[in-house]
Formats: structure tokens, sequence, C-alpha cells
């Protein structure tokens, strides 16, 4: 198939189009009346279901504390008809001894043959209990003997290390590695899936991917909201918690990870957490010097948010690591809300030449190559390079090549919950976190989660952050990139 873009020509070998259909299967949504389900998930449950993607034999059974009818649910769940509602208390036993009698009814009605997936929309402090209380009802080991079972939990997957191997062991003790789904929906978008077949289907890349050829890499996840509604749980948690430990990371370790064997998914896992161990240890008496928090004005006054807080809505940090490909190769990765623009992004810088030939230019004159990964908006890839401009005058200028998603494939790509709920009823771990990877996060950032640590400095909502963030890279002769 050749798209009719301009500029991009695309054939997809039809064979590589690997599109497994999942086994039938019943999803139990626990905080089906809250955001996360009508903004994000059953969108993506719709969509599934227009491009037929969703299994034969499939339902889905909402719980949650708030009183609602049926019709009410399959309205907010966008018209998804094989929707069914149960109010319950998540602690109380009768609540999931409703849900297993529905479960043994609904897996009868529509041949789901015992399968199953908890997906746990609900506060942090339910992530043990509610596995606890589906063990009680027999829930785990499939609705009827020959089923699976699948427990999805959202991040946050602990506040610090010590919470974080606390609920380790305790779902442990419930349930099997491979039945736990720990999101994080960066892994889902598909321009972060993109990195990987970027570099890896390619073998033009790998060869200058590398402290010899790369002279930094910049990560870029910047939001023009604030806190919004979510004030209750920010305020607790903080852009370290709500950011780094999870997408920056996770996005590092993509751009970072040597090739794996293969595709399967503990090949890859096992690639990603070899960078984060690599990451040399950020020194607590000395965090200023690679760390920069920042709080926006107003953020105080925000509803729900304490008096005198100093929970950091942005943070920048500068990291190495340790290993052959990238000893002294800076990343700099760097997040926040309230900024001037939304955006995320890696940005690739390589190495300026070693020798300008033009007698007027030295080589720092000329703009090295930048390889970006646009995430989000414009989704795509560019490359800029120098080039004379036409004319009998030797000038030179920096061109970009650009690759953009929409218009290669004639639609935005989809939201990550699509890939990952699709992934989760196949059984594919690939794109979820494994647990030593979520320690691993943790255990780097601790120096930073000690609020006496560093002091986030306050900044003008609609700019570009705080000044001491400019700072840590002009200290090492470069600069954000700024767009
Ligand atoms: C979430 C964070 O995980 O990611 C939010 O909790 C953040 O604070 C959001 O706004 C950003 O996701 P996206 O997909 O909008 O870039």
């Amino acid at each position: 198939m050749n798209s009719p873009s301009r500029g991009v020509s695309l054939s997809i070998r039809e064979g590589l189009c690997i599109e497994q259909r999942p086994d039938p299967c019943g999803l139990v949504l626990f905080g089906a009346s809250g955001d996360l389900a009508e903004r994000k998930l059953f969108p993506a449950l719709n969509h599934l279901s227009e491009k037929g993607l969703l299994p034969k034999g499939f339902f889905v059974v909402g719980v949650a504390r708030s009183e609602m009818s049926e019709a009410v649910f399959r309205h907010r769940a966008g018209g998804f008809g094989a929707a069914h509602y149960l109010r319950g208390d998540y602690g109380d036993p009768a609540t999931y001894a409703a849900l297993a009698k529905l479960l043994s009814e609904l897996d009868a009605r529509h041949g789901t043959r015992g399968n199953a997936i908890f997906y746990l929309a609900v506060p942090p402090t339910l992530y043990a209990e509610v596995p606890r209380r589906l063990q009680e009802a027999g829930l785990l080991q499939g609705v009827r003997p020959g089923g699976w079972s699948r427990v999805v939990i959202e991040k946050p997957f602990g506040r610090d290390l010590d919470s974080a191997r606390a609920l380790d062991a305790e779902l442990a003790g419930l349930l099997r590695e491979d039945q736990l789904y720990r999101i994080d929906h960066y892994l889902g978008k598909e321009t972060v899936q993109n990195i990987l077949m970027f570099r890896f289907a390619n073998s033009i890349f790998e060869p200058v991917w590398n402290r010899d050829h790369v002279d930094h890499v910049q990560i870029s996840v910047l939001e023009e909201v604030g806190v919004e509604h979510r004030a209750g749980y920010y305020d607790g948690s903080g852009v370290v918690r709500d950011m780094f430990q999870n997408h920056m990371l996770q996005l590092l370790a993509l751009v970072a990870m040597d090739p794996p064997s293969s595709f399967d998914p503990d090949r890859v896992r096992d690639e990603k957490v070899r960078v984060l161990r690599a990451l040399k240890p950020l020194p607590p008496r000395e965090l200023s010097k690679c760390a920069v928090l920042g709080q926006y004005e107003g953020y105080r006054k925000e509803a729900g948010v304490a008096p005198g807080s100093g929970t950091p809505t942005y943070g920048a940090l500068r990291l190495e690591l340790d290993n052959w490909r990238w000893r002294g190769v800076p990343f700099y990765l760097r997040t926040g809300k309230r900024l001037s623009r939304r955006g995320a992004e890696i940005a690739v810088r390589f190495k300026s030449v070693p020798h300008s030939l033009f007698r007027t230019l030295a080589p720092a004159d000329l703009e090295s190559n930048t390889l970006v990964f646009r995430i989000q908006p414009d989704e795509g890839i560019e490359l800029t390079f120098e080039a004379k401009k036409p004319g009998p005058k030797l000038c030179l200028g920096a061109l970009t090549m650009k690759f953009d998603y929409a218009e290669a494939f004639g639609e935005r790509p989809p939201e990550a919950y699509h890939r990952l709920l699709l992934d989760c009823m196949l059984g594919d771990p690939t794109l979820f976190m494994r647990r030593d990877a979520v320690a691993e996060s943790w255990s780097f950032l601790s120096p930073l989660l000690d609020p006496k640590a560093l002091v986030a400095e306050a900044y003008a909502p609609g700019s570009a952050g705080p000044a001491r963030a400019e700072r840590l890279l002009e200290a090492d002769g470069r600069r954000w990139r700024t767009s």
C-alpha cells in the first residue's frame, strides 16, 4: 500500500502486520464511575470495537460506589453495548460475592471461557485490597476452572521504594507476576512504540547511537495545563512521583537501551531495566548540580492544594549512564505543568563536525544533526542537517526532513489505552512495567523524594519553567530546545 501523502511514501509489507485476536474475556472495571474510565478507557474500548479488534465473546462490568442505573452507565460508557454495572463498596465481601455471581452468568451468556481482566482504576490505597477480596471470592484463578485472570494496576505503584516493595510483596502472595499488568500509558503511545522499530528495524542508526557520535539527549514532556481537578492526588505526589518515576525514565530506557535479542516481552524488558541499573546515582549532597524543581505561581491557590505546599510541579534532571555505550553523554530530562506550550519529544543531538572546511565558519557554527522523536502533538520523526542554499554564494542553513504520522497514515495515532487494553487481553506484557523496573526507578529517584532535599523554585505560569533549569544546561555550554 502506498500512502497518498506528500513527501512520505510508505510501503507496508502485509506479512509483517501481525494482528492477533484476543481470547474471549470479560473486563471488570473497578472505579467505573471515575474520570479515567470515562475519558480514556471507554473511548479506547469503543475504538477497539469499531475496528473489530475485540474478541468475539466480550463484556464489561463496571464496579463503583455510586448509585447508577445500567442505562446511565451505558450512556457514560459512550454507548458501549455489552456493559453492565454493579454498585458496591470495594472493601465489602458482599460486592465480590455479587460480582462472582454476575460474572458466572455473563461468562455463560457471552462464552468467555472463564477469562477475566480486573482493571483497578481506583485510588492507590486499594491496590492490594481489591485483589485480596478478589482472591477471597475465588476470582483470581479465572471465573471458572480453565479460565485466566489478569489484574491491571494504574500508576502510581507505591510512593517510594519501600512502599512499592511492600505492595509487590502483598500482590505476590495473591498473583503470579505474569498476571499483573502495571500500566505506564506512555508506553502505549504509538510514537513511543516507534522508537524501538526505528532503532532496531533500521541498520543506519545503531552504529552512531553511542558516546562516539551523540553529544547529548534531551527528553521533554511539557504541559500547558495545571493540576486541574486532580490536586487531591497530585499535591501528595508531585512531579517526581507523577512523571519521572514512570514516563520519563521509561522514555530514557527506550532511547538508551541495547538491542534485545528478540521482541520477546522479557528480552525487551531486560534491556530496559539494564539502562535503569546503569544510571549514575544522584549525589544526595549535591543534588542542585543535577536537579532543579519548580512550582508554578498560583499552584498553592488551586482547590485541594495544602496552604504553603512545597510540592514541585516542574522538574529537570541531568543524568548520566555508567556503561560503555553512553559513558559521559548527558541526558537532560524536563517535565512540568503550566508551561508556555504543550509538547513531548526526545531529541538526540549528534556531535558537531570535527573540522570546518568552510573558511569563515568554525565547526561550532554549523548546526549539529539532531534527530527528534515527536511524541505529541504532531507525532512524527525529524532529522535536521546542514545544506547549501541555492545560488552562487556559499550559504549554509539547517534543513529539517520530517515524517509526520498523520500525513503518512491519513489519521492521528490511536490513544495509548487502545493498545494497552488490547495487549492485556492478548496476554502480552511488553509495554507494561515489570517489577524490577519499578523498583530501580524508585531507588534511583530516592534522594529527590526527600521534601527537604531541594526547594521548588517559583516560575510564572505560561513560561519555560524555573530559571535554574536553564542554568543546568548553560553550565555544560548547552541550551534546552525551544521548539
Ligand atoms: C499522567 C500524569 O500519568 O500523565 C499527569 O499523572 C499528566 O499529571 C499525564 O498530565 C500526561 O499524559 P499525556 O498523555 O496527556 O501526555
